[in-house]
């Protein structure tokens, strides 16, 4: 791997785990089950290989509309797994940040993840960001709205890319969306203008460090030109 271009920053549409889970006649719950032990998977090997922001994609505004059995059976889960894989994102100096509007969010689901967020802030390696109630549209107009409450009548590109959820990191080099479907489903709307994009034929589960190695290979082919 240490001749390969890495992208500072990865993104991930971590799709399929309702897939994963009926191919294996599984309730979808066990699909996002294991969707979080590859999370972690994923963060531990960005982490070792140097990737300095990680940014997945794990509820969208759209998925308040599944049942309320899964919204909360996923929820759980999340919860859960960011409380056990704390410790280790501590040992490994890394920074949690939860973009979205968290507003919409249940107190018993969200103050605890807020808390881990909180307690991981003034870490100084990787930064692991984690969408949740996050809409790409969504949030550009959160950010117009801020600036329109400080009076502005007139903006510029830089405004809004300071007024995100993401302000202050680096746009994402690539994003990888797995279970072969070829969308940007709403995901980093403003910032992915110059991304690269991987798609995986395999569902998110399925992904794991000999997936993510082929991304980075097919990245580091790519010749990026940002429209020159
Ligand atoms: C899309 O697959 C996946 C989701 C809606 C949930 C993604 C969340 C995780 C993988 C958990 C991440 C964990 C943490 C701690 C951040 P789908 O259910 O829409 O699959 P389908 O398209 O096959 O039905």
């Amino acid at each position: 791997m240490a001749e390969l271009k890495l992208p500072r920053h990865v993104a991930m549409i971590m799709d399929g785990n309702g897939r994963w889970a009926k191919k294996r006649f599984l309730p979808r719950t066990a699909g996002h089950k294991a969707g979080v032990d590859a999370f972690v998977e994923m963060t531990d090997a960005c982490n070792e290989l140097g990737i300095e922001y990680l940014t997945v994609y794990a509820f969208s505004t759209e998925n308040w509309n599944r049942s309320q059995e899964e919204v909360s059976a996923l929820m759980e889960l999340m919860v859960k797994g960011i409380a056990k894989y704390e410790p280790e994102m501590q040992k490994r100096n890394i920074k949690l940040k939860i973009l979205g509007d968290l507003s919409r969010f249940e107190d018993k689901y969200r103050d605890p993840i807020l808390d881990v967020q909180q307690r991981l802030s003034k870490n100084t390696g990787m930064v692991v960001s984690i969408c949740l109630s996050y809409g790409g549209r969504q949030e550009i107009v959160y950010a117009v709205n801020k600036l329109l409450k400080e009076g502005r009548s007139e903006i510029t590109a830089d405004d809004i890319g300071e007024n995100l959820y993401s302000a202050g990191m680096p746009d994402p080099d690539l994003i990888i969306r797995t279970s072969g479907e070829y969308r940007t489903s709403n995901f980093l709307l403003w910032q992915s203008a110059y991304s690269e994009y991987y798609f995986a034929d395999v569902f998110w589960p399925d992904f794991n460090r000999e997936e993510l190695n082929k991304a980075l290979e097919a990245y580091s082919k790519r010749e990026r030109r940002y429209g020159r």
